[in-house]
């Protein structure tokens, strides 16, 4: 891919289906939405962070069905749990889109005119499988003991219905995936999307007949749009489309990270470029396909009981700490298992031990010593060794964050935490105090504050709070949107003489019987 350009940068999480509330799953892909987001800040970038809902279609009619709820006020209320989720998250979002909203309704069927206009749709009969529960059509040869792939139900369906002529496009996709060999990642998934289009694609039906809660065919009231068109749409009628020349659309499209999960993938690297290739707009630079969370080696299920609803996690752990578990303890594209016993392990050997224990020393040492004052220091050859590592740390965690390698960018970091460790165990600033050696002691803890002060800055993105406070206690002023990376790994970036302030312990030890 080539490099970012001066444009502002627009990453997206999936729109959620409101038909439940919201889990781990849902938690996650906003997390890593919102980690990448913050990154991108720092680095000076303008980005647009969008989240929202997918209120429309027959899954969603049937649950407020279900439920015997209007299905306007359903929604309404569903769509609040996800709205709480990103406050309680700490996502910095800069929109939250709506599906049933009026402004979204309207960019759908302006993108079907287009579509229309550009001879890409056709009127003929749809005759084949569905899963309402996958919101998806399926072929014959697809299903598996008479399933969807995915193990849900399927029914019959034949009704009148409009098609996309996505089978006119198999090639042009098969000449974007070999010009963008970074189009998605991980590189195993996009092998599968491109076998699956070099398989044959057949046109896709894209308006149902059969209920009434969606966005209605324009021209014709009895269809319905098909509800991945109108979700997929969301990513453009959040920046302002069908207006082409808002500054939203100017700015941010095409989308720079579309993020989802693995079971949405083809809907996002197959449909979506295809039908933006028909309306002749521009297509997103890189989909980021991640894995799927079991809990305790079990699939998640409101059957088994076993759904991790976000909110208990936070007030069991502690929010930086669920961020930080849900994105250190996978590489970003692989299944992970969501256990409770293994959060508290990397909570405590890595977040309590290792970080929480460098701040606090370092802190309660300056307090005691130096009376919270920052020294001015001249570095010897252990401390420039220190900075070496740390440099190096630091260019691999660029690397790996920009790519969204989030599990490898975090290691970076904490691989600074442990050198500082190390270098504070061999120079023991505790001796130095005790044999009076006061230089040395203001090198060590100095060098030690300006680690911390930089290794503060590299976690932000995961673990914004915590960031935060121990910044705030080094003076250093950092908010959610508007600070950057440039300067930073300067060694002297603290100000000589100014006090550092208190800090309470940040990563307690969680009680292994907590969990
Ligand atoms: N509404 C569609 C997306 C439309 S985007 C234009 C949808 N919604 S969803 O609510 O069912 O799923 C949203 C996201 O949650 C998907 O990316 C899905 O992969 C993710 N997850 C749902 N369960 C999950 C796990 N158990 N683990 C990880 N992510 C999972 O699909």
């Amino acid at each position: 891919m080539t490099e970012i350009d001066q444009k502002g940068i627009y990453i997206t999480t999936p729109i959620y289906y409101v038909n439940d509330v919201p889990h781990v799953g849902h938690a996650y892909t906003s997390i890593a939405c919102d980690a990448l987001s913050r990154f991108y800040r720092l680095k000076d970038k303008e980005v647009f962070f969008l989240t929202g809902t997918d209120e429309h279609g027959q899954k969603i009619e049937q649950a407020a069905k279900n439920r015997n709820i209007p299905i306007q006020d359903f929604v309404d209320g569903m769509s609040k749990n996800f709205q709480a989720m990103s406050n309680n998250l700490n996502l910095t979002n800069d929109h939250f889109i709506r599906t049933s909203s009026s402004k979204h309704k309207a960019g759908v069927q302006k993108f079907w005119e287009i579509l229309n206009n550009n001879n890409q749709i056709y009127l003929d009969k749809y005759s084949g499988w569905y899963s309402v529960r996958d919101e998806a059509f399926y072929s014959e040869d697809e299903l598996v003991d008479s399933k969807a792939p995915s193990g849900s139900p399927v029914e019959w369906v034949e009704e009148s219905s409009y098609f996309f002529k996505l089978s006119s496009w198999e090639s042009k996709l098969l000449d974007f995936y070999e010009n963008n060999p970074d189009f998605v990642t991980p590189k195993s998934r996009f092998n599968e999307v491109i076998s699956f289009v070099k398989q044959g694609l057949k046109d896709l039906s894209i308006s149902r007949t059969s209920f009434s809660w969606g966005v209605k065919v324009p021209d014709d009231d009895r269809h319905i749009v098909y509800v991945w068109i109108d979700a997929l749409t969301n990513y453009l009628t959040a920046l302002e489309f069908p207006n082409l020349n808002s500054d939203n659309i100017r700015k941010f499209w095409p989308a720079d990270f579309h993020i989802v999960g693995k079971d949405i993938l083809r809907f996002h690297a197959i449909y979506w470029p295809a039908l933006l290739m028909a309306a002749e707009l521009p297509l997103p630079k890189k989909i980021i396909a991640h894995g799927w969370w079991t809990v305790e080696k079990e699939k998640m299920s409101k059957s088994l009981g076993n759904v991790i609803d976000p909110d208990d996690m936070i007030s069991k752990y502690g929010l930086d700490q669920f961020r930080y578990f849900l994105l250190k303890e996978v590489p970003f594209g692989n299944d992970g298992d969501f256990s409770q016993n293994s959060l508290i392990a990397r909570v405590n050997s890595e977040l309590a031990n290792n970080y929480g224990n460098l701040v606090n020393r370092v802190f309660s040492m300056t307090m005691k010593n130096l009376n919270g004052i920052v020294p001015e220091v001249e570095i010897t050859e252990r401390e420039s060794d220190l900075i070496k590592i740390s440099d190096e740390k630091i260019s691999d965690y660029m690397v790996q964050f920009k790519i969204a390698e989030f599990s490898k960018a975090i290691s970076s970091a904490m691989d600074i935490v442990s050198s500082t460790n190390k270098y504070i165990d061999e120079t023991q600033p505790w001796k130095l105090a005790k044999d009076n050696d006061h230089e040395g002691l203001k090198r060590v803890l100095r060098t030690s504050l300006e680690m911390i002060r930089l290794i503060s800055i590299l976690l932000f993105p995961i673990m914004p709070d915590s960031s935060k406070k121990i910044l705030n206690a080094l003076n250093i002023k950092i908010d959610d949107k508007s600070n950057s990376f440039s300067g930073f790994n300067k060694i002297e970036s603290l100000l000589p003489g100014a006090t550092i302030k208190k800090l309470d312990l940040l990563f307690n030890k969680i009680d292994k019987t907590e969990g």
